[in-house]
């Protein structure tokens, strides 16, 4: 493994994220497993914290035996697919302090905005533990990083269970001394910043709130040019991304016909043209709520049912 990148290989990770990956894996297996998965990897990632001796006395005799260094350690989940790990790193370290980083899209910038940070008091003693089940385009894992550097931690580590080999370039470049840990390194990421082979969208399967269209339309990058139903386009997501642009459909009384629609969204993915995922300059935050290229379909979308 690259250096300052560490693989969670125990045979009860690996086994546990097997299961974990399966579709039909229950939300409530998926949170059971992700929570044990948790307790493993707190041993992994807290083995070699600092210590230092102490004098106690057994019911026999004095002794010097180890503690951890400094303050109790922190555990930050990035908010929301992070709490679905806090559980089982808390089942290890009962004591540990907890940090959140709340962060999602913006639309229109596509950077990741910080909406709720709050951490414990005496952060210059205290190990932080990053906890993201995903690490895909890494932009959102920089962002959280970069905020939490404020906080001027001693020290701190990522821990994510899945990864994608660009986010892990992404993270290593902006934080080189932040320490990865994961379980896998999957191929690759798809159009919409999944990773892939991945396991979804990780909040929706600890939440619970998947939509089984809207996994269908992330399945494959294709999916997204085929042409919705009207009933499972108002039910899904993109409705509300959309909902704008068909308003502003209405105003400009867009021509119905097939050619002016085609023409009126190209000149929309000009107006709006942007690199693609990954690519230098791209901003994107993903799967934080965020649907990189939802526009351009939205676009269609809207005016295929103007
Ligand atoms: N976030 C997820 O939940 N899943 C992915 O595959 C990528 C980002």
């Amino acid at each position: 493994m690259t250096t300052n990148v560490h693989l969670f290989d125990h045979p009860l990770v690996q086994h546990k994220l097997t299961l974990l990956r399966k579709k039909e894996t229950s939300t409530t297996s998926f949170r059971r497993l992700l929570n044990e998965i948790g307790s493993l990897m707190t041993y992994e990632v807290t083995r070699d914290m600092p210590m230092h001796e102490v004098e106690i006395e057994t019911p026999l005799e004095t002794m010097r035996s180890r503690l951890i260094d400094g303050k109790k350690l922190v555990f930050v989940p990035i908010l929301r697919a992070g709490m679905g790990l806090l559980d089982g790193f808390l089942s290890v370290v009962p004591g540990a302090r907890v940090g959140h980083i709340g962060l999602y899209r913006d639309p229109k910038t596509l950077v990741a905005v910080e909406y709720y940070f709050k951490m414990p008091s005496g952060m210059k003693e205290r190990d932080a533990i990053v906890l993201d089940p995903m690490l895909a385009t890494g932009n959102s894992a920089v962002a959280a990083v970069e905020r939490l550097k404020e906080a001027r931690p001693r020290s701190i580590r990522f821990v994510c269970l899945v990864s994608s080999p660009q986010g892990i370039a992404t993270l290593r470049q902006a934080h080189p001394d932040v320490p990865i840990y994961t379980a896998s390194v999957d191929r690759e990421l798809n159009d919409h910043a999944y990773i892939l082979p991945g396991l979804g969208d990780a909040g929706d399967r600890i939440f619970g709130t998947s939509d089984r269209r809207r996994s269908d339309v992330l399945r494959q990058g294709q999916a997204m040019q085929r042409p919705l139903s009207f009933a499972t386009f108002r039910r899904s997501p993109l409705a509300a991304i959309v909902a704008p642009l068909r308003a502003e459909a209405g105003r400009r009384r867009c021509p119905p016909g097939r050619r002016a629609v085609r023409a009126h969204a190209h000149a929309h993915d000009r107006r709006h043209a942007r690199p693609p995922a990954g690519a230098p300059g791209d901003r994107r935050v993903a799967g934080k709520g965020g649907f990189p290229g939802a526009s351009r379909i939205a676009c269609r979308a809207a005016y295929r049912h103007h």
